[in-house]
């Protein structure tokens, strides 16, 4: 396994390696704007079944297929109602996945059965000359192994990954943070199965129709949209507890009485004064705590506290993301008032 530094530049000799690497069908993880992934060819089913294994990852969990470009998108899956061709138009490319139809040259591992695949094409720099220059689809779930909080540095992740991937390709710290905006149309309305950057007010905007899935708060067994859904994810090892509180003076009391010299407090800057093991800032903004969340699960746990008490925020616009990632991170141990 080597590790690559293109966080200045796309060094070309080591981009050409990369690509031989994708087409012989090893494992590069690399950066997209929302988290690192972890590729393979998604035409090549044993690479792909390689995927699963580095991740340990069930394998009735599909995964999303990467491309250069929306031209690209009809040798993969069907494009079938306008408003499929409107979302397209509209969010990609950028931090948002399509659910659409599959076609053949798809390998049902991919899909992981389904007759639908999800496409995605990233905007980040170095996924995208990748893409092109490759000219192969890459299959790549986020890079973590299962259950864990997706990787947004590779500081947190190479451990993990260590000799199961050919090239770990370093673009420093991801923008966005959090996982891409997953959509399938459902009976004419776009149905978000999973929330991220591009919002349900942005996809409001542009279609004037939309649909939060019922499942994204919820705990979840047998079949549901997405199977990812069902799953144990983005958790921490130590106890988590989620608190949204909207009252200032009655969260800062909640978090005093709740916290103590075992405790990492993750939130905003008006719990920094609490007594506790450590206070972990995330930002000011929906964005910088997007930004922040995940390498800040990852770091509580490096405290080894009995308890993570995670400030929660209000579930609108970004907020949706973010409280569906912290409420699965805490397994649903989770307060709101
Ligand atoms: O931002 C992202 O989407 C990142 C980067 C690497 O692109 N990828 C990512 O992949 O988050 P993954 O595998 O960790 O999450 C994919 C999610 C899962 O919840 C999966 O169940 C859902 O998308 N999904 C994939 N294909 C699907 C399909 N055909 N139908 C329904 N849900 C699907
Ligand atoms: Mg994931």
């Amino acid at each position: 396994m080597k590790i690559l530094n293109w966080k200045e530049n796309i060094n070309e000799y080591e981009l050409d390696c990369v690509i031989d690497t994708l087409k012989s069908g090893g494992l590069v993880i690399f950066p997209t704007e929302t988290v690192y992934g972890i590729g393979a060819d998604a035409t090549n089913s044993k690479a792909v079944d390689d995927i699963f294994i580095a991740k340990g990852r069930a394998n009735d969990n599909p995964l999303i297929v990467h491309l250069d470009n929306k031209n690209n998108i009809e040798k993969y899956a069907y494009i079938s109602n306008e408003i499929e061709q409107k979302l397209i138009d509209s969010f990609m490319p950028g931090p948002f996945t399509i659910i659409l139809k599959k076609k053949d040259i798809i390998p049902n591992n991919v899909s992981a059965g389904l007759c639908t695949v999800g496409i995605r094409i990233p905007s980040n720099k170095i996924a995208n000359t990748i893409l092109t220059y490759s000219s192969i689809p890459i299959a790549a779930p986020s890079a973590n192994v299962s259950g864990k909080p997706s990787g947004t540095d590779i500081d947190d992740i190479k451990d993990e990954f260590n000799n199961k991937v050919d090239y770990i390709i370093d673009g420093g710290n991801t923008d966005i943070g959090l996982e891409s905006t997953v959509v399938k149309v459902i009976d004419g309305i776009p149905t978000i199965l999973r929330p991220g950057f591009i919002t349900k007010e942005d996809i409001m905007d542009a279609i004037g129709v939309v649909k939060v899935d019922d499942n994204i708060f919820k705990k979840v067994d047998g079949p549901v949209e997405s199977p990812g859904m069902k799953y144990r994810h983005y958790a921490p090892v130590n106890e988590c507890k989620l608190v949204y509180i909207r009252d200032n003076e009655e969260c800062i009391k909640y978090f005093k009485d709740n916290s103590n010299n075992n405790t990492v407090i993750i939130g905003s800057n008006k719990l920094k004064d609490i007594e506790c093991k450590k206070f972990l800032y995330y930002g000011n903004t929906l964005e910088e705590i997007s930004h922040n969340i995940f390498r800040l699960l990852r770091l509580a746990d490096t405290y080894n506290p009995e308890l993570i008490l995670i400030e929660g925020v209000k579930k609108e616009g970004l907020g949706l993301a973010i409280m569906n990632r912290l409420v699965r991170a805490s397994s649903y141990n989770y307060i709101e008032r």
